[in-house]
């Protein structure tokens, strides 16, 4: 008798800016299935967003916990309304500022919404991307697009078609491939449910951007190392489920320095062997084969395109541990110290104090 040999799934990468392509991939998620595609943040893992046993499919893909909602992608702001119970005041003026972009808006949800989606809590996370791809993408499907990254759940996000394949190969059908993610982190989440707009999760959209726009803004979960914020600091834990979770870690134990750049390439200098890795500033950056280079110490933007890739190539090497640098946390630096912090747990080595 022959014997049976489970099919695994071939995962095919599909040319993002073919018409042909976008509606493969929409006709997937309109029979409930679940397919890759790029944003300027990172690449998503979509399904439809109103069937709830397509979004369990994304959970299932992820290994995502359940009390971890997903984010709601939309392709116009016309498309929100069904979706929330109300539109708060602030939403305006917010998307006139920040949509399409990477600005993520948590709001009080309606029924259409499943439970799964938001793990059970009464707000829902919505996005309107700025790829023309992702704009496409939902616009064929002709619905909302629940999407997380596209990672395995505690992984770092994928910036690239190719990190996507290595990551969840074989259990998606499509990648569209809209080539490397513009900004390289995720979007900033922030939750205007409640009486004071809340940032959840720092991303490209700073906290002096928003500020900007709202006036008072609270910040939860991270610590204002510059000083210079006027930040009402909550002592609540973070709304944001996903917050809490060790992230974007590669194998070996990371370290972050933190100080000045020239301090803290020394120290990281010092402590550099064949089984010691680093991220480091490119300009300073030592030639040595497992230094990474993570963009100018003044070039938030190339840091921030840098990042995922950096840490998937030190995850990659065989190396005991890893040490990084970290920007000055102001403006985008904020999001980019936030991830490697969370990718470093309590491994922190601060020689701000030093003189
Ligand atoms: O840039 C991005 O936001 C990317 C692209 C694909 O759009 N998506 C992304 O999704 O980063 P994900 O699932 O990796 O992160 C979503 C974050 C999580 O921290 C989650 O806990 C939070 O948003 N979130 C989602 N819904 C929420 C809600 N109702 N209340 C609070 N936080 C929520
Ligand atoms: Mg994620």
């Amino acid at each position: 008798m022959e014997n049976r040999i489970e099919k695994v799934m071939e995962t095919i990468i599909l040319d993002a800016e073919k018409s042909e392509n976008i509606k493969l991939c929409a006709d997937i998620m309109k029979s409930g299935g679940v397919i890759a595609f790029p944003t300027e943040t990172v690449y998503g893992l979509g399904a439809d967003a109103l069937d709830k046993d397509a979004v369990s499919g994304i959970f299932t893909i992820k290994g995502r916990p359940e009390d971890n909602p997903l984010i709601v992608h939309v392709a116009s702001s016309d498309d929100v309304k069904p979706l929330v119970a109300s539109i708060p005041d602030i939403f305006e003026p917010l998307i006139k500022k920040f949509w399409p972009g990477p600005l993520t808006l948590i709001m009080k949800k309606s029924s259409m919404i499943p439970d799964n989606v938001t793990a059970g809590l009464d707000t829902v996370a919505i996005r309107m991307p700025e790829h023309p791809a992702a704009l496409a993408l939902i616009q064929t499907f002709g619905g909302p697009v629940a999407a997380p990254s596209a990672n395995p759940s505690g992984k770092p996000s994928p910036t690239k078609a190719a990190h996507v394949l290595s990551d969840i190969g074989g259990k998606v059908p499509y990648i569209l491939d809209g080539g490397d993610c513009k900004v390289g982190l995720e979007s900033t989440v922030l939750d205007i449910s409640g009486k004071t707009p809340k940032i959840l999760r720092p991303g490209c959209v700073t906290y002096d951007e928003l500020k900007n726009v709202l006036g008072t803004i609270e910040i939860a979960g991270i610590t204002d190392t510059s000083g210079k914020m006027d930040i009402i600091k909550t002592k609540e834990t973070p709304k944001s489920p996903g917050m809490k979770y060790r992230h974007y870690a590669p194998k070996a134990p990371l370290t972050v320095v933190i100080g000045a750049p020239k301090k803290t390439a020394k120290y990281i200098t010092d402590h550099l062997s064949e089984t010691v890795a680093a991220l480091m500033f490119t300009d300073y950056a030592l030639e040595h084969p497992n230094v990474i280079p993570l963009g100018n110490s003044n070039d938030y933007e190339a840091q921030a395109s840098f990042l995922f890739e950096a840490l998937r190539t030190a995850d990659n090497m065989e190396v005991s541990s890893i040490y990084t640098q970290l920007p000055k946390e102001d403006g985008l630096g904020v999001a980019i110290a936030n991830r490697l912090k969370k990718a470093a747990g309590k491994n922190i080595v601060d020689l701000s104090d030093l003189h």
